[in-house]
């Protein structure tokens, strides 16, 4: 309409005589030119490649990968997904984070949300021995991670009656990695009761998350994103990613996409190709951008990337270039 609006004034511009006509041509074909240029510009500044730059990374697989503040001091990601609690459902809870020293966190967690990072923490993961196969066990994790890294228990510095390992920093929100769950267990009991929290007024919002196979639908998560909680699903497409779906990416997207129009959709990727220590799967920078970007964006829901992880982020660089396509 901007468009319009321009050649309609400049048509109707009054003509004046003869003498002046050149010059008129000239004003008008500079102005048509600019007015193209503004049009561009438009477009650039409004569509969705300049959105928010949202890049979310993994952190707490490699003790070399640096500390959570620094990883928020690049300023390259707006959430940081901590990994993993992968042990739960039988009374015993642990979180293993890769020998990153714990007494640190709390302080980091806080620093990052004070840049305006989000720090959640990923349940599940590839190792590990977890599972929830009773309601009972769903809310045993629920108090858990409610009273141990969330706004209970001493969280937003409460007096606490719990051993908090990051003290009374409150994390944002909790990541479902379900990589060896079934259908049957009941991550829906679970993620219900996180969603109920998230709602209560006056407290830090709670940013619900699943990182899913690309292989559609997700065997262990499925259940969970069916209670409509989630206000994100990261579909990873890398390494064990679940059938064919890494070759019919598209496919896969369109129908993560189409399944959750509710929940913002990202792309998961590896941050480094497996020779430089990162997973299959590893897309070139180029190419993200010619032959994965456009149709990503198509997506009304489309949320930005999830990299996989900070340690190969940091080797190569990667989010920096991803960053403004996000
Ligand atoms: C588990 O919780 C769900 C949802 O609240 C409920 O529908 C179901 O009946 C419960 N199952 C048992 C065995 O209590
Ligand atoms: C992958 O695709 C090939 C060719 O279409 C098919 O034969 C094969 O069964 C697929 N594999 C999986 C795991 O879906």
């Amino acid at each position: 309409s901007f468009a319009t609006t321009t050649s309609t004034k400049l048509a109707s511009a009054p003509r004046s005589k003869g003498a002046k006509r050149s010059s008129m041509a000239l004003t008008r074909c500079s102005l048509v030119t600019v007015a193209a240029l503004l049009v561009q510009l438009f477009f650039f500044l409004a569509g969705p490649a300049a959105a928010a730059g949202q890049v979310t990374v993994f952190w707490g697989r490699n003790k070399d990968e640096g500390s959570l503040r620094e990883a928020c001091d690049t300023g390259l990601y707006t959430m940081v997904v901590m990994s993993f609690l992968n042990v739960y459902g039988h009374g015993d809870y642990r979180l293993d984070l890769s020998g990153h020293p714990v007494s640190d966190i709390g302080g980091d967690v806080k620093h990052c949300q004070r840049k305006g990072v989000l720090v959640s923490l990923a349940i599940g993961g590839p190792g590990g021995a977890y599972s929830l196969p009773t309601n009972q066990s769903a809310l045993g994790l629920f108090d858990h991670l409610w009273n141990t890294y969330l706004g209970g228990g001493g969280g937003g510095s409460r007096r606490s009656s719990v051993a908090r390992p990051f003290g009374d920093a409150v994390l944002d929100g909790v990541d479902f990695i379900l990589e060896h769950a079934t259908p049957a267990e009941r991550y829906d009991v679970l993620a219900a009761g996180l969603a109920k929290r998230s709602s209560v007024s006056g407290g830090r919002p709670l940013h619900l998350t699943a990182t899913t196979r690309c292989a559609f639908p997700d065997r262990g998560a499925g259940r969970a994103l069916a209670t409509g909680a989630f206000e994100r699903v990261h579909v990873r497409f890398y390494g064990d990613g679940g059938g064919n779906c890494t070759l019919y990416w598209e496919d896969a997207w369109d129908r993560w996409t189409a399944a959750y129009p509710r929940s913002r959709v990202y792309f998961g990727l590896p941050a480094a190709p497996p020779e430089q220590g990162g997973r299959s799967g590893y897309i070139y920078p180029k190419t993200l951008y010619y032959s994965y970007v456009p149709a990503l964006q198509k997506a009304a829901n489309y949320g930005g990337f999830v990299l996989w992880d900070r340690y190969s982020d940091k080797q190569s660089g990667y989010s920096s270039y991803v960053h403004s396509w996000a």
